[in-house]
């Protein structure tokens, strides 16, 4: 597997042999998700509808021919699986009914929440079954200071101020959750993974909103945590971890979560990453969904740019972020295409940005 090929150090020749998927490739930008998914209105009944979700999770691939495959489900299947009242609204995103107290964790037994999650499971083993084998299948949950600030702001939120407010007043109650999200992700990890995951990967959505003084516990620790957690079961597929928004020490990141690829958003500089981060780290990212969804040489550019960035090391082409609802896909495949094609073609598109404004020498 390409994929898996690069995040063991093989870089190849030219940067036609960077892997490339799409955080959130399958999904309503795509016409064929949208029919799929009108034929069920609930959004956890679909994500354990073990067929939709193989199909779910198989579109991407057949449209755009990508290096992995991302089981489709979503990160609220661990609250909703530990008894939160979850629901999904059009427009409107996640909703839970966020508990009173932080502290009234829904007494729910590993086993139970085992037995609820086991659709994913099926549908990865199906989706293995499909699935070409030069191409990865990708298993994920959510990191647990991300997953806690929806069920404690009870969705999505502007501000997380429940959730920080928790966090520094309310501490024994907070870190009850954090531990109870940790023990579920490592079983949901393992099991995706012992169900046929040959990567995993932990969505860490809103780690840029922890205070400075928490990161080490609540962004660091965490991850560490669960990493550590499916390495003790034996687990040795590689693990990609997400932190995004963080902009801090992304070496002492990596060498503490020792994570096998960190995932980085568009925010960051590929440049400056590069100079900072030990060179046989892999990396992931990070075109911004807002180019793809422009599309022509803005996007192409950028892709290009970041590809020569991480050129030296191994390298997963990604996007900074989930690929936005509004995408053209015409320009998702156009951005494949290119970054498919033999260097010497794609530096003809480049020529305008090094053009001076009118009148400059
Ligand atoms: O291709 C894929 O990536 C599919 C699998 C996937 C989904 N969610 C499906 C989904 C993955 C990897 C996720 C992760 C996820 N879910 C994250 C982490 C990544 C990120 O975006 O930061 C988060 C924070 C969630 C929580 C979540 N799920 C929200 C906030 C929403 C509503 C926003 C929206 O786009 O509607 C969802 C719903 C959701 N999860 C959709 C999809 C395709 C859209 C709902 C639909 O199709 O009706």
């Amino acid at each position: 597997m390409r994929i898996l090929d690069t995040i063991n150090g093989n870089i190849g020749t030219d940067s036609t042999s960077v892997p490339i998927w799409f955080m959130r490739q399958a999904g309503r930008y795509l016409p064929e998700y949208k029919a799929l998914r009108a034929t069920t209105s609930d959004f956890i009944s679909y994500c354990l509808d073990s067929d939709k979700a193989v199909e779910a999770t198989l579109q991407p691939i057949r449209r755009y021919d990508l290096d992995a495959a991302i089981v489709f489900s979503d990160i609220l299947l661990i609250p909703w699986a530990m008894g939160y009242d979850l629901r999904f609204e059009e427009g409107k995103g996640p909703i839970l009914t966020p508990p009173k107290n932080p502290a009234e964790i829904p007494e729910t037994a590993p086993e139970a929440i085992k037995t609820r999650l086991a659709p994913i499971g099926k549908t990865i083993k199906k989706t293995r079954t499909q699935l070409a084998k030069d191409k990865a299948l990708i298993g994920f949950c959510g990191a647990p200071w991300t997953v806690s600030t929806y069920i404690i702001e009870g969705g999505t939120s502007r501000d997380f101020t429940k959730t920080k407010k928790c966090l520094w007043q309310n501490r024994p109650n907070f870190n009850h959750l954090i531990d109870a999200l940790i023990t579920h992700s490592i079983e949901f990890l393992v099991m995706q993974a012992r169900s046929g995951a040959d990567i995993l990967m932990i969505f860490d959505s809103w780690a840029g909103i922890v205070p400075g003084a928490h990161q080490k516990s609540y962004i660091f620790e965490t991850t560490a945590r669960i990493i550590a957690g499916v390495r003790a079961r034996n687990i040795t597929a590689p693990i990609i971890a997400f932190p995004k928004g963080f902009c801090g020490n992304f070496t002492d990141y990596v060498q503490t979560t020792k994570c096998d690829v960190l995932a980085i958003d568009h925010t960051i500089c590929p440049a400056w990453l590069n100079a900072q981060l030990p060179k046989n780290i892999p990396v992931q990212g990070n075109l911004d969904p807002m180019a793809v969804e422009i599309g022509g040489k803005t996007m192409l550019e950028c892709a290009a740019d970041i590809c020569d960035a991480f050129k030296t090391r191994p390298h997963i082409f990604n996007l900074g972020h989930g690929m936005g609802q509004h995408t053209p896909p015409e320009n998702v495949a156009e951005l494949v295409n290119f970054l498919r094609a033999p260097e010497s073609t794609r530096t003809s598109t480049r020529t305008s940005k090094r053009e001076s404004p009118k009148g400059e020498k």
